[in-house]
């Protein structure tokens, strides 16, 4: 029977609110997972939730934390679920895993893959399951298998998959994801290289993964096996370099690097206002040596007697002895000048590479489709492995990085502000 009080027209009023601001957005393009969006209340996997807060296309609601008062659980932002449904291209009739459960994401599958298709949702944690598995039954999904278990094994009762959508951050992608899943098949997942995130939609060919596409989304961190912890250098108060893979062997020679004047070059690129930037970090990740993230606590910074300049993109390299971080510069008018600031005994060279690097991505990938990511067995021999820009070796996997080549085309849209002609 529908159900006709007022808060169920509210409901049916906020979905289809979020989903036209979602295909405004450019997320939601195809029918299926726009008829879907609009279909699916979403309040009953978050009851404890204000109706308004569960349609927040951007929002993700934490539903667990740690004593440390970090996620752990969350209902995923419509934006990223519509996204990743729109990623994964699933079919009626499909056989879908989804890895960390709520209930919310399950229910979008089960009405994607329909009464001939199976979806099983897996979570290492049992208020998540029992959550789920309620929530579920309540909205008349209870064929959803509902697994309690470490993802890092995959749910192997239940496979091979056509598609493997993971739900939770990703810092490596162990061999079960590959292995259950149908040659041709997609797994969809947030992937962590160098300390950023991207939810990539990669095809299995043989034994290897190859990305069709990739998009910036923050998720809950992976826990069980597959957990993975970045090093963190504190340099003072408020400012700290965060290494998602390899540290740096002589960390202890960057104490007191900030003491230094800072070196401000000017890279020529720029960015507007409210510009994507997520290829800029990337072509940083993938091409500076000693590339690391550096967090800057605003209030503290503000605090200090000799504050770092520049706003804030959070991309940072060092050398040894020295450390170089992009910072952006208000033009006016909407346009932002990047730049980098150096510091050390000797950071013209490092400030240099970054800066020349900003401009390489301005010229050539500003505003393109990003990299290719392909994912190899980590035991696979170096001489089978194709040339690529990035090469990050993890646990299980090996993941290459390639940027397109460029076109050559001069025409596009490429900012050089007026202090650099
Ligand atoms: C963002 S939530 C999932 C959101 C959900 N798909 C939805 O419908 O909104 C991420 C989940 O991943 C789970 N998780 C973390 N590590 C895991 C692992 N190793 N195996 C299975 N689940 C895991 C967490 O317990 C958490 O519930």
């Amino acid at each position: 029977m529908t159900d006709t009080t007022p808060a169920a027209d509210r409901s049916a009023e906020l979905r289809n609110r979020t989903v036209e601001e979602l295909k405004q957005a450019g997320t939601i393009v195809s029918p299926r997972v726009e008829a879907i969006l609009r279909m699916v209340p979403r309040e009953t996997f978050a009851p404890e939730v204000d109706l308004e807060a569960v349609y927040e296309p951007w929002n993700g609601l934490v539903t667990k934390k740690d004593a440390a008062g970090r996620a752990l659980s969350s209902l995923s932002a419509p934006d990223a679920q519509a996204h990743m449904l729109e990623q994964a291209r699933i079919e009626p009739g499909m056989n879908v895993l989804e890895i960390g459960s709520g209930g919310m994401n399950a229910a979008y599958l089960s009405e994607m893959v329909g009464p001939d298709g199976r979806v099983t949702t897996v979570d290492i944690d049992e208020f998540v399951t029992d959550r789920a598995s309620r929530f579920l039954g309540q909205a008349g999904y209870s064929k959803v298998n509902v697994v309690l278990a470490d993802a890092e094994h995959g749910v192997p009762d239940f496979a091979p998959y056509d598609r493997i959508l993971v739900t939770v951050g990703a810092w490596d992608i162990p061999p079960a994801w590959i292995d259950q899943l149908v040659e041709g098949g997609l797994l969809v997942v947030p992937l962590k290289v160098q300390g950023l995130m991207r939810t990539v939609a990669l095809a299995r060919e043989g034994d290897r993964l190859v990305s069709e596409s990739a998009r910036l989304f923050g998720f809950v961190p992976m826990q069980g096996a597959g957990a993975h912890d970045s090093t963190e250098l504190k340099l003072r108060d408020g400012v700290t370099l965060v290494f998602d893979e390899q540290p740096p062997a002589d960390a202890e020679t960057l104490a007191g690097v900030l003491d230094f004047e800072p070196l401000v070059v000017d890279s020529g690129a720029g960015l507007r206002l409210g510009e994507p930037w997520a290829t800029m970090q990337m072509w940083l990740a993938t091409t500076v040596p000693g590339f690391c993230r550096i967090m800057v606590d605003r209030m503290a910074n503000e605090a200090s007697d000799r504050p770092l300049g520049g706003g804030y993109t959070g991309m940072a390299a060092v050398d040894g002895t020295n450390l170089a971080y992009a910072a952006t510069r208000d033009l006016g008018d909407r346009e932002l000048a990047l730049e980098v600031h150096a510091y050390g005994p000797d950071p013209a060279a490092l400030a240099n590479q970054v800066a020349a690097q900003l401009a390489i991505w301005d010229r050539d990938h500003r505003g393109g489709p990003g990299p290719q990511y392909l994912i190899y067995p980590a035991a696979t021999p170096e001489a089978e492995l194709p040339a690529a820009d990035l090469a990050v070796a993890k646990r299980h996997a090996r993941v290459l990085i390639s940027w397109p080549q460029p076109t050559g085309d001069d025409s596009q849209d490429t900012l050089h502000h007026p202090n650099h002609q």
